[in-house]
């Protein structure tokens, strides 16, 4: 399918459950998009769904809504285990698809939709808008320009429960249930961004009442030098942040890390030798005769919790840095806008979510679930 040039381009919405209502509330924040229809099983549900969205092409099935000559891209918000056929009936009317994630539930299945996208040379992405966000976006270029030095390591969370319901999206194994699948992803995909694939995996979790996953802890190592160790849950709080260790500094991504607005850059500096710490006849400096002392004292543990930047710097040399950049409302505009750039650059894919790494990211899936 041709995508038009001049006027911004024609998007349908398939499936009118929770995420759907919150990927077009963000429709406001896109100039180059336009919401033209909106399918659900029901059409009553779509109905609903196109007033409330202003969405003028409502229907009570998804053939239809692929079968709209307006609808140039679907975005796919239904549960994991419908994905598959979700997909293929989209890129078999010629549409392009952002597909919500995980991109379906099994490596086997990735590849068939990926072979059809190839086949139809029609636009396929998976929709993991984590990485769209402005301040992921900047971990890349910090992670590009080598900021932290060699990683070696990657240590996330995410555990965010959710209420159980045996008949949810989340807890239930039919439609695609279960912590890897509803929360691991999003650390499988972070740590797939920064290291690639991984060479070995180690995965445990702990079954729930449904027969699902809540909570997996999973090992993954890279080569002989980098390791990521993560932990996910549906039924248990976490901290929900980040942090990659690198050979010259640590990078943290602050909470919550499928959504973060923040991360902080540690650079560990060189320790300075015992030359500058000294005059030139051998006695300490004064400030390193002060450093001495408050070492021993109560009033070190103060300082470092009162002031940790400043304590950092001053006692271990380490070098704090903040970089703060929140996402514009829901934040799953920004998703859109990439698919918005590549269709108008003729590309089937995007470079910051190709194929080969969803494919990737949905194979190591497959090992630490088959392990659990
Ligand atoms: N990016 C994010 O922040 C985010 C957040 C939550 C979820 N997600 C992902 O988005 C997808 C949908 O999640 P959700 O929370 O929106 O789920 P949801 O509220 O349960 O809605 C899913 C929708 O899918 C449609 N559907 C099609 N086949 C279905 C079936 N067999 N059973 C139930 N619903 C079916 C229904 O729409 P109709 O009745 O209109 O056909 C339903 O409203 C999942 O893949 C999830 O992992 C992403």
């Amino acid at each position: 399918m041709s995508i038009s040039h001049d006027t911004p381009i024609g998007w349908g919405i398939l499936g009118t459950g929770n995420v759907a209502r919150r990927f077009a509330a963000d429709f406001s924040y896109l100039n180059d998009a336009r919401l033209v229809g909106v399918g659900s099983r029901r059409q009553e549900t779509a109905r609903l769904f196109g007033k409330r969205f202003e969405i003028h092409h409502q229907y009570g099935s998804y053939q239809e809504l692929v079968d709209d000559p307006g609808v140039e891209a679907v975005y796919i918000a239904t549960p994991a285990s419908v994905h598959k056929n979700n997909i293929m009936l989209c890129l078999a009317a010629g549409k392009a698809v952002l597909c919500e994630k995980p991109l379906t539930v099994t490596g086997h299945e990735a590849e068939e939709v990926i072979a059809l996208a190839r086949l139809k040379q029609v636009f396929l992405m998976e929709a993991m808008w984590t990485r769209f966000l402005p301040i992921i976006r900047k971990l890349r270029d910090l992670l590009a320009q080598g900021r932290i030095g060699k990683i070696h390591h990657f240590m996330a969370d995410l555990g965010s429960p959710a209420p159980f319901d045996p008949q949810s999206r989340i807890f239930n194994a039919e439609l695609g249930g279960g912590a890897m699948l509803q929360r691991g992803i999003y650390l499988l995909s972070l740590a797939n961004m920064i290291f690639g694939s991984p060479s070995s995996v180690k995965s445990f979790s702990m079954k729930g009442e449904s027969g699902v996953d809540e909570e997996t802890g999973f090992l993954l190592k890279y080569g002989c030098h980098s390791l990521a160790t993560l932990w996910c849950s549906i039924s248990i709080a976490g901290q929900r942040e980040g942090a990659i260790v690198g050979t010259n500094g640590l990078l943290r991504i602050h909470p919550p890390i499928n959504c973060p607005s923040c991360l902080t850059v540690q650079d560990f500096r060189p320790q300075k030798t015992s030359r500058t710490l000294k005059r030139s006849d051998g006695t300490p400096t004064l400030k390193n005769r002060l450093i001495q002392y408050a070492k021993g004292k109560r009033f070190l543990h103060l300082l470092r919790e009162r002031f940790p930047v400043f304590s950092n710097r001053i006692l271990h040399g380490i070098h704090t840095t903040i970089f703060y950049d929140p996402p514009k409302g829901e934040g799953l505009h920004y998703q859109v806008s990439e698919v918005n750039r590549c269709l108008r650059a003729g590309r089937m894919e995007s470079p910051i979510m190709p194929w080969d790494e969803s494919l990737s990211i949905m194979r190591t899936m497959d090992q630490i679930r088959a392990q659990s």
